[in-house]
């Protein structure tokens, strides 16, 4: 591990790494990726911040703070408020009003870790508003809108180790802003043939963002979710290798149960306790967090 290259990520204009987690096919495991990595930075010792940009909202949810689940009602989310569905200022407001009138910050839609006794992280929930996002977020300082309310997050004192966005499955205004925010995309992606050819349309979107904003994009890793050994698998992965190998770590994580029964129970898999031994992902998971350290020049934190 220590041989491997350092600091090959991108600092943003915050001063904070800041890593995307994309790819416009859907449920290749984007989510769980961007919850479970923010997870173990914490574990880590890191200060971290998880952005919900995707008007699913599964991380929000996937961190109990969605809806309850009325099919389970000894599940933990149930004692958790809906944030998705609050009148207070959202994250839209802050996508589109804060770029013309600087009103809405993230500082006043943040929940802090402190807040929940099973949340490790900030975090920006997404809310049900986000699906109008393609209607409001029509011009072009749409796609720099995240970019400055970051920004803008920074100079009224917040500090972060690490942010971490989860993109939706597509290639909307929400993933740009998100992409061009970051300036470091972490890969999620199912090892299948069809998984080669979104890869390829992500290439070209993040070549056009670099082109049209002067900007430079990292990738930080690949996770090779569900991952199984077999032919398919060492195909596709060999491809990826061959393009990006040496700067982008590739994580195998295969299908664990443990990983959705977590989620059903809104919480991070450092955060629950499973029947199955759950030893394979959070180390897993711990390994990312050390490479994204190493990505930015950092070392865990002592606490
Ligand atoms: N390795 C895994 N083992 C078991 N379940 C998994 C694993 N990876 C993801 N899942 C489950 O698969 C579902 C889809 O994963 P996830 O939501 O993270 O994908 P996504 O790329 O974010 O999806 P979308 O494109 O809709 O945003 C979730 O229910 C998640 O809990
Ligand atoms: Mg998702």
């Amino acid at each position: 591990m220590d041989e491997s290259p350092r600091g090959w990520g991108v600092i943003p204009s915050t001063g904070i790494p800041t890593i995307a987690f994309g790819n416009q096919k859907g449920g290749t495991g984007k989510t769980t990726a961007t919850l479970n990595s923010a997870g173990a930075l914490a574990t880590r010792g890191h200060k971290v911040l998880a952005i919900d940009m995707d008007p699913q909202a599964d991380m929000t949810k996937g961190l109990g703070l969605g809806p309850g689940d009325d099919t389970n009602p000894s599940s933990p989310k149930n004692e958790l408020p809906n944030t998705l569905v609050t009148d207070d200022a959202n994250l839209l407001d802050v996508l589109v009003d804060n770029p013309r009138t600087h009103e809405t910050g993230l500082s006043e839609i943040v929940i802090e870790a402190g807040e929940y006794d099973h949340l490790n992280f900030d975090l920006v929930p997404s809310h049900k508003d986000m699906g109008l996002a393609r209607d409001w977020m029509d011009d072009a300082s749409a796609r720099l809108s995240l970019k400055l309310a970051l920004e803008e997050m920074v100079d009224d004192g917040y500090d972060y180790d690490f942010i971490l966005i989860d993109c939706p499955p597509d290639l909307s205004v929400l993933t740009d802003a998100a992409f061009i925010a970051a300036q470091n995309v972490f890969l999620a992606a199912q090892t299948q043939a069809t998984s080669r050819d979104a890869l390829d349309d992500l290439w070209d979107q993040l070549e056009s963002i670099e082109d049209n904003q002067q900007i430079e994009i990292a990738i930080v890793g690949l996770l090779a979710n569900m991952y199984r050994d077999d032919g398919q698998s060492k195909k596709f992965l060999s491809a990826f290798d061959e393009s990006f190998a040496s700067m982008a770590p590739i994580f195998k994580l295969p299908m664990r149960v443990a990983i959705q029964r977590a989620w059903d129970n809104g919480r991070d898999i450092f955060e629950w306790e499973d029947p199955n031994d759950q030893q394979v992902e959070r180390e897993l998971f711990l390994e990312i967090a050390e490479t994204m350290e190493r990505a930015f020049d950092k070392t865990q934190v002592e606490a």
